[in-house]
């Protein structure tokens, strides 16, 4: 039987169990392994919250010394009309001249990561590629390549495995979706 479990409002049930979850982590995980084999020291920079399980589960997976570090985009309304403000906080140390792989939770229309690359872009990283976990390519509207997308999805809304909605569902070991089922 299929367990369906409430967040605030909505009902959710499993979409990707955990032992998929660990499998496309280790594809993307091989993957930078190799492509970073013999390169300086990167820099693994975590976008807090929602990449904190799945960065820690990929860093275990990686086989070359690197740095960690994280980051959040801090958004908050802005006084202009023009809505939102948002700023990169946690960025201590340079990262001038590094490789740096930004590990992301999703990328859905790609606002969030536009706007972390023209931020560290200015910090003149030797290199920046995104690796996330989650990519919804039909929602996408940027021109940014996802080098590392650990798995497609389509327009459903996903919550666990770090992921929340509305900030509850971030400790579950699977991923879930929503559901009108009872
Ligand atoms: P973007 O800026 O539109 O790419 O959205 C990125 C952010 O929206 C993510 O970092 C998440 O916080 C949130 N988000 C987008 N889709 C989902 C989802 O399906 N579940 C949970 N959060 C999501
Ligand atoms: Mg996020």
């Amino acid at each position: 039987m299929e367990q369906i479990i409430r967040l605030h409002d909505k009902r959710f049930k499993v979409m990707i169990p955990a032992a998929r979850i660990d499998e496309v982590v280790e594809a993307v995980a091989e993957r930078i392994n190799r492509d970073y084999a013999g390169k300086e020291t990167p820099i693994f920079l975590g976008v807090l919250n929602g990449s904190f399980m799945f960065f820690s589960d990929l860093i275990k997976k990686i086989e070359f010394n690197s740095e960690i570090s994280f980051v959040k985009l801090a958004s908050y309304a802005g006084t202009a009309s023009t809505g939102e403000v948002r700023s990169l906080i946690g960025l201590n140390g340079s990262i001038e001249g590094r490789h740096i792989i930004v590990v992301e939770d999703i990328v859905d229309t790609g606002e969030s990561i536009a706007h972390m690359v023209a931020e560290l872009t200015k910090h003149r990283p030797a290199s920046v590629e995104i690796c996330t976990l989650f990519f919804k390519p039909a929602s996408y509207r940027k021109q940014i390549p996802i080098r590392y997308a650990a798995m497609e999805i389509g327009n459903e809304f996903i919550v666990g495995y770090g992921l929340d909605y509305d900030q509850l569902g971030r400790s579950l070991k699977d991923i879930y979706v929503v559901t009108e089922e009872e």
